[in-house]
């Protein structure tokens, strides 16, 4: 390999939420961080060479999206995905959640009824709660083939009524691709119904073959015509904290006017380094991209034997996208709270807990499998020692 997954960088003392700032969600910073979605490895040189390059100009003004960082967002989606993303549909976006809130406030109002599919990443439900908009749970099924399942009869009652389903595609934390089929039949539904959807694809460039991602847009007319879709390359590569997303909407009587408000109310404009890490990350990053899902897909392999073999009441399920693996521990037969002080108080894991991300989610917790195996194998030894010991 080219690019080194496995030796540990030094980030605490860095201002990381993830190793820095542990002690509001779990009372300690003296925990193994397997928490919040980012990675552990360096964000690749080409990223960080670029930045070095812009700072080496000692004005930080205020900067242009160039046509460079457009055509880059076009040529992604076009090599990737066969998928051509036109340049007026785009606009930048400071972040993905920010993104779907401001969606969510464009487009509804309260009281209005807004759909999420449980278990689902935890803004896509605090978001509406928050905004007080009515929150209507889908829940998805977890099958016995350890995957999670959409089904069309539910998801069509549940529905009616609503104005905005967000749409988790990939979904996390169970690590769901969609399937075409689904989604053709969700954008029919929801033309139907007048509902518009938010497709959040932040983690869609981190499909493990023989999966692909679909852009929810690209399902044909129905799809075109009635959604957003969130992108940003801060997962894939490693830069949430640049602050960096974009969206594309198709349908130029959702664009225009959710346009205007971004731009009247100067809501997405970013900041200058936002340009040149997504255009350096998509013109540079495939070959980065593939080695370091090539090391995740092994961690995932190392997780799953690991379990097998030493914690055989927890099951792993299996990511089909992303670096979050979802760890069924219901066999534990132990409530929420038990599990948590199993993970957090007895092995000093930090873990999001499936609580969190609506019904479903109990007996889960959420492992972050973007760091160095060495890290995975201190873990996993140090919750079968807290196991063996309880
Ligand atoms: C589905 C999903 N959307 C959005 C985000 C966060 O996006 P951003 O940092 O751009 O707001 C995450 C982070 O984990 C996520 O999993």
């Amino acid at each position: 390999m080219k690019y080194d997954f496995d030796t540990p960088v030094e980030r605490r003392g860095t201002g990381a939420i993830k190793w820095d700032g542990m002690e509001p969600a779990y009372g300690t910073n003296d925990l193994m961080p397997f928490w919040i979605a980012d990675m552990d490895f360096r964000t690749p040189p080409f990223i960080i060479e670029a930045l070095r390059r812009r700072l080496d100009h000692e004005v930080l003004g205020y900067s242009l999206k160039d046509d460079a960082y457009f055509e880059s967002i076009i040529r992604w989606n076009c090599d990737r995905y066969g998928f051509a993303v036109e340049r007026e549909w785009i606009h930048f976006m400071p972040g993905v959640v920010p993104a779907l809130a401001l969606a969510l406030l464009f487009f509804t109002k309260e009281g209005d009824r807004v759909m999420v599919m449980p278990p689902v990443y935890h803004p896509f439900h605090l978001l509406p709660a928050w905004n007080r908009r009515q929150l209507v749970w889908s829940p998805l099924d977890y099958g016995d083939d350890g995957r999670y399942h959409f089904r069309p009869d539910r998801f069509r009652r549940d529905i009616k009524g609503c104005r905005m389903l967000l749409l988790c595609n990939p979904h996390n934390p169970g690590g769901m691709v969609w399937r075409r089929e689904e989604l053709e039949l969700i954008a029919g539904v929801c033309r139907e119904e007048g509902v518009i959807v938010c497709s959040d694809e932040i983690h869609a460039d981190l499909t493990f073959r023989p999966r692909v991602h679909t852009p929810f847009a690209s399902t044909g007319e129905a799809a075109r015509e009635n959604s957003l879709t969130f992108q940003a390359p801060s997962k894939a590569f490693n830069l949430p904290g640049v602050g960096s997303a974009h969206c594309f909407v198709p349908n130029a009587e959702l664009r225009e006017p959710f346009f205007r408000f971004l731009d009247q109310n100067e809501l997405a404009g970013g900041n200058l380094f936002c340009p040149i890490a997504t255009t350096a990350a998509y013109t540079h990053g495939t070959e980065w991209l593939d080695q370091m899902l090539a090391y995740v897909a092994e961690n995932f392999r190392f997780v799953a034997g690991f379990c097998r073999g030493h914690l055989p009441l927890i099951r792993p399920v299996v990511p089909e996208a992303s670096y979050l693996m979802f760890l069924d521990c219901r066999a534990l037969g132990l409530e929420q709270g038990a599990l948590e002080e199993l993970f957090c108080r007895k092995a000093r894991l930090a873990l999001n807990s499936g609580a969190m991300f609506g019904p479903g989610g109990e007996g889960f917790m959420r492992l972050n499998c973007g760091c160095p195996r060495s890290y995975l194998r201190e873990g996993l030894l140090s919750l079968q020692k807290a196991l063996e010991e309880s």
